[in-house]
C-alpha cells in the first residue's frame, strides 16, 4: 500500500484546525478519535470510504454488513470485505447471520483480519434478511439473544458490539430491554437507529426514545438517525446523552461533516470553508484508495461515479455534472470531468435541501 499524496497546504490546515476541537473518548474498552463515528453502509463502508473518512475526521468507522454464512463458506467475496487497510485505526466489521453457531465461527475468522471490534447487525429490515431470522427480526426472539452474544464472545478477543433499531414495530418498542440483555452478556456498547423495522426509513428518527434510554443506561449508547448536516450533528453533541453518534447518508452529501460537526461556533454559521478545489483534493484521495483497494477499473469506476456524485449535491450545476458523470466508461473520464467541474466551482457554497428525501433504503 503506498501513502497517499498529502493534502495541500491550506486544506491540512483547515482540516489540523477542526481537528483540534476532537476530544477522544472511551466506549466500554476501546479508544476512539472523538464522539462521531461512521455508521454501517452497505455496498459504501469498504475501505476506500472508510480510510477517507477517517482522514477527514470520523472517530471511528463500521464496515458494511457481511454475512456470517459467507464468511464460513470461504467466499472469496466475503473474505475480501473483511480486510483491513494498514492505516485504518478504529475500525469495527459488522456481521449479520441469525444463529449462533455460525456467528461464532464468523466471529472467529473476522477476528483474525485485525479490527479494533465486532458489531452484530441487529437493524436490517430488509426482506431477504429478516426472513431467515437475521438483521431487525433479532429482536422479535429475545430468548435467543443472551446464548448468541455469549457463545461470540468466547471465540473472539476483540470487544463486541450490537447496532438495533427502536423494535419491531410502534408496538414492540424493546430497545431496552435488548439492551440489558446486551450489558449481561458482555456487550460493549449498543447503537441505535431511532426508527422501527416497520418504519424502515421514513417518518423522522425519534430521539425522545433514544434520549430516555440515557436515562438509566449501565452501557454505552451510541445515537444515530437523521444528523443529515454539520449543524444538525453539533447540536445533537451538545445537548445528547449518548457517548457518541453515528453518522451515515450525511456523510455521502458532505465528506467534511465530522471535521464541520467538531467545532460548535463554525456549525451554527452554516456556512463551508471547504471550496470545490478542496473537494477535488478529497475525491483524488479516493481515487487513490480506489485502485489500490480494487484490482478491477469497473469496481473503480462505479465507487467513484456514485460518491463524485453525492459529493456534488448542492452545488451549481450538480445535476448537469451527474448525466456527464454516468456516461463515463473509464476512471481516467470520470476524474477528468469531476476535475473540471470541481475546480470550476471557487467558492461557491452548497445549498442541499435537507427537506428532500435521500437515500430512503439501507440495511440498518
Ligand atoms: C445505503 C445504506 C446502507 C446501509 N447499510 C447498513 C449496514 O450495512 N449495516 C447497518 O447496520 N446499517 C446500515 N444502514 C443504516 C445506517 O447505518 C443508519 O443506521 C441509517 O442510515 C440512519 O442513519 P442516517 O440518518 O445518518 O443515515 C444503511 C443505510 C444506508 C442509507
Amino acid at each position: 500500500m503506498n501513502h497517499p499524496r498529502p493534502f495541500s497546504p491550506e486544506l491540512s490546515q483547515k482540516i489540523e484546525s477542526f481537528k483540534s476541537h476532537a476530544k477522544p473518548i472511551k466506549l466500554g474498552r476501546i479508544d476512539f478519535d472523538n464522539k462521531l463515528i461512521l455508521a454501517p453502509m452497505a455496498g459504501i463502508c469498504n475501505i476506500p470510504f472508510r480510510v477517507l473518512m477517517e482522514d477527514l475526521g470520523a472517530g471511528g468507522t463500521v464496515s458494511e454488513l457481511i454475512s456470517c454464512h459467507g464468511i464460513n463458506y470461504g467466499n472469496a467475496r466475503t473474505l475480501d470485505m473483511l480486510k483491513i487497510h494498514p492505516r485504518e485505526r478504529n475500525v469495527g466489521i459488522q456481521l449479520f447471520g441469525e444463529d449462533a453457531d455460525s456467528m461464532a465461527k464468523a466471529a472467529e475468522v473476522a477476528e483474525s483480519y485485525g479490527p479494533k471490534f465486532l458489531d452484530i447487525n441487529m437493524g436490517c429490515p430488509v426482506t431477504k434478511v429478516v426472513s431467515k431470522g437475521g438483521g431487525s427480526a433479532m429482536m422479535k426472539e429475545v430468548q435467543k439473544l443472551a446464548p448468541l452474544f455469549e457463545k461470540m464472545r468466547s471465540r473472539m478477543k476483540v470487544p463486541l458490539s450490537i447496532k438495533i433499531r427502536t423494535g419491531w414495530d410502534a408496538n414492540s418498542l424493546n430497545a431496552k430491554e435488548i439492551i440489558n440483555i446486551a450489558h449481561n452478556s458482555g456487550i460493549e456498547w449498543v447503537a441505535i437507529h431511532g426508527r422501527t423495522r416497520t418504519q424502515q426509513y421514513t417518518g423522522l428518527a425519534n430521539w425522545e426514545f433514544i434520549e430516555a434510554l440515557n436515562e438509566d443506561k449501565k452501557i454505552p449508547l451510541i445515537g444515530n438517525g437523521d444528523l443529515h448536516h454539520p449543524y444538525g450533528v453539533s447540536e445533537r453533541l451538545q445537548k445528547t446523552g449518548c457517548d457518541a453518534l453515528m453518522i451515515a447518508r450525511g456523510a455521502l452529501r458532505n465528506p467534511f461533516i465530522f471535521l464541520e460537526s467538531l467545532d460548535p461556533t463554525y456549525a451554527s454559521q452554516k456556512r463551508s470553508v471547504f471550496s470545490g478545489a478542496d473537494y477535488w483534493e478529497v475525491i483524488q484521495r479516493l481515487h487513490h484508495y480506489c485502485s489500490e483497494s480494487f484490482d478491477e477499473e469497473r469496481t473503480v469506476l462505479v465507487q467513484l461515479r456514485k460518491l463524485v456524485v453525492w459529493f456534488a449535491a448542492g452545488f451549481p450545476h450538480a445535476a448537469a455534472m451527474r448525466g456527464q458523470i454516468f456516461a463515463t466508461q473509464t476512471v481516467d473520464e470520470c476524474m477528468k470531468i469531476a476535475e473540471d467541474y470541481f475546480l470550476s466551482l471557487g467558492g461557491s457554497q452548497k445549498f442541499i435541501n435537507y427537506d428532500e428525501v435521500f437515500m430512503s433504503s439501507g440495511h440498518g
